[in-house]
């Protein structure tokens, strides 16, 4: 007994069907292409499928049998041809070539003005000195009364000074903390202090409503004025070289007396006469003075004892003469164009 339709599927149709289905299953491109495929040639409901369920001689089903085995090897094949593909362009995107030449990664530096703050400090530190650090708000005693800078004084006014209260104020100088220091403790003492201080004024090639200062202080017994020179000489020969000369003019500031201004021979031309030291030989280099008595007993010290020395310089002032920089506002643009020079 035969049953002609399969009998007639299995000798018409099977070529044509493996014929088609291949074909279909080689073009897949992607794995859901290749799905569809499948169902359409190997799922439940597939024309072979129905075919091998109705099967009746033993001939048709070992034919319908082997192609659907071919099938589903092809399938097999296929998908594994498109997961690979896939892997490898997911690897083609992540990998790292370890052939081609590395990145540069920038190195950060220190603030140029940062460089010669700890320049200094470590010129003091070769001293003896310490290094002390006090705050930018201040009241008006430590930045002014104890500095027996007086009410009427042009220096107090809101102009000048930046006022939080009336009584408390950013810092127009380093000289409060002195103030702070001695307040603090009994001398001897021997300390810079370095730090930002704030004026009012307007930003230009020579001005800046902040800048750093360095403070020096020294109280002891039997101090002298020569101690202060032979200080501020070996401070800028250690700074600026060896062959520095430095001289002293008189000055004035209300907290030191006698007040000096002190120079240093040019270290650009050797004192030979330059733009820098607009042939003069002579660099304006800070402001000093002896410690006024008063300051001494405003802050508790027995001027009969205990005598001292103060002065202060510009940081700035410094990184701009040492690099022939024309304007203090380079230093906080952050153009770093300019810093990565230092
Ligand atoms: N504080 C003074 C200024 O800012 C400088 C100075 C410091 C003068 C110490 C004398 C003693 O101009």
């Amino acid at each position: 007994m035969t049953d002609p339709k399969a009998d007639t599927f299995a000798a018409v149709d099977a070529e044509a069907l493996e014929k088609q289905a291949t074909t279909e299953i080689a073009s897949a491109e992607t794995l859901d292409e290749l799905d569809a495929a499948r169902v359409k040639y190997l799922g439940r409901k597939s024309e072979l499928k129905l075919a091998l369920r109705d099967v009746r001689d033993r001939e048709t089903g070992m034919t319908l049998n082997a192609l659907r085995e071919r099938l589903e090897t092809a399938v097999a094949e296929k998908q594994n041809q498109l997961e690979t593909a896939e892997l490898e362009r997911v690897y083609a995107e992540s990998a790292v070539d370890v052939t081609l030449p590395g990145e540069r990664v920038a190195r950060g530096r220190l603030h140029l003005l940062t460089q010669i703050k700890r320049e200094i400090e470590d010129i003091f530190l070769g001293m003896g000195y310490e290094v002390f650090e006090g705050p930018e708000v201040v009241t008006a005693w430590q930045n002014f009364d104890a500095l027996t800078t007086d009410r009427g004084h042009p220096s107090r006014s809101p102009n000048d000074t930046f006022y939080l209260t009336d009584d408390v104020l950013l810092r127009t100088h380093t000289s409060p903390d002195q103030i702070r220091l001695m307040e603090s403790r009994q001398p001897p003492i021997y300390a810079i202090m370095p730090g930002r201080v704030y004026r009012r004024d307007t930003p230009d090639a020579t001005h800046s409503p902040t800048f750093l200062q360095v403070e020096a202080l020294v109280v002891d017994r039997g101090i002298t004025l020569a101690d202060l020179k032979g200080s501020v000489l070996h401070f800028f020969r250690q700074l600026f070289g060896p062959t520095r000369e430095v001289r002293m003019r008189t000055s004035f500031f209300p907290f030191t007396e006698p007040s000096v201004e002190f120079d240093v021979t040019c270290f650009i031309c050797d004192a030979q006469g330059c733009p820098v030291c607009k042939h003069s030989g002579w660099i304006e280099m800070g402001g000093a003075g002896w410690v006024d008595p008063q300051v001494f007993v405003n802050v508790g010290y027995d001027p009969e004892e205990w005598s001292g020395f103060a002065f202060g310089l510009g940081i700035e002032r410094i990184a701009m003469l040492r690099h022939g920089l024309p304007d203090l506002r380079l230093f906080w643009e952050n153009d770093v164009r300019v810093l990565e020079q230092f």
